[in-house]
């Protein structure tokens, strides 16, 4: 690893989660245990308040207490995922703000719940009752917004288009270091750089080296993990495409073009310059 950038080395899918284990997201493993508990804590109480059930009233207290020690261990993964494989400014941000934000309401009620509840062989009363469904039914919604989160944008996900090649992703300390070596791009194949604020993508068509702005201009979806097909960069999030070498919209539902940056070769280094530009097409050597 040269001291110009660090890379991370075996190439990492954009939106792969970054709290895994052996490629397998943890945050997905683990949601199933405070939905499971919580749930079945409500059904018990549900059931032991009407026969007067102290075995239920014991499951459900302990399955309260449960669901509350999964969630924070769920919570631990989710908020890396959040922070570190969600795209910024993108609409999937915000998704998995309210998603965080009713699953942190939702572990404090079914605290004050155990509080409230305070021992196993304690009864549920009717406002312990009332709390515990309205846990149930936010926990709903916050669960459909996960599943938004997986099955529409993505997050989490680990795809690879055919010939696209594992995609690399660095970060470099300055616009004035190199991006990458030439040689290292197959036509197709792109890798991501983060550049200070900026996510600039280096991908290489039939005509040469492009860069160009990892944020779609539709809904913020990450360009760098589309597939690259000629000189047009699909958006994996709705299908958006991009010219790469001029930013123009090729296909909508974007209306707007990508910001795109002009390189500059040096010694088989590739360069790419801070302002947006109108880059003209370069052969590769
Ligand atoms: S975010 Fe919708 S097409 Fe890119």
């Amino acid at each position: 690893m040269g001291t110009e950038y660090l890379i991370q080395e075996g190439g990492v899918n954009i939106m792969r989660s970054k709290a895994s284990i052996q490629s397998h997201p943890i945050h997905p493993m683990l949601v199933g245990f405070p939905i499971a508990f919580w749930v079945g804590g409500f059904i018990f109480d549900l059931i032991g308040a009407r026969g007067s059930n102290a075995g239920l009233w014991a499951a459900g207290f302990y399955s309260v207490i449960a669901g509350c020690v999964g969630a924070v261990l769920s919570a631990a993964a989710g908020v890396i995922d959040f922070l570190y494989t969600v795209p910024p400014e993108s609409s999937a941000k915000n998704r998995g703000l309210l998603h965080g934000g009713l699953n942190t309401f939702v572990l404090l009620l079914f605290i004050y719940v155990a509080y409230r509840l305070g021992s196993p062989s304690a009864a549920p009363d009717g406002a312990t009752l009332l709390l515990m469904g309205i846990g149930v039914v936010i926990l709903a919604i916050s669960g459909w917004l996960g599943g938004t989160l997986v099955y529409r944008n993505q997050i989490g996900v680990d795809r690879r288009y055919a010939s696209a090649g594992k995609l690399k992703t660095r970060t470099i300390e300055s616009w004035s270091k190199p991006v990458c070596n030439q040689s290292e791009l197959g036509d197709g194949q792109v890798l991501m750089a983060n550049v200070g604020t900026e996510r600039v993508v280096v991908g290489r068509c039939s005509e040469g080296l492009f860069a160009f702005s990892d944020h779609c201009t539709h809904k913020g979806g990450p360009l760098s993990d589309g597939a690259l097909v000629g000189c047009t960069v699909q958006c994996p999030w709705h299908g958006s495409q991009f010219d790469v070498r001029t930013g123009r919209v090729v296909a909508g539902p974007a209306q707007e073009k990508i910001k795109v940056y002009a390189i500059k070769i040096s010694d088989g280094e590739v360069y790419v310059q801070p302002s947006e530009l109108e880059i003209k097409p370069r052969k590769a050597a």
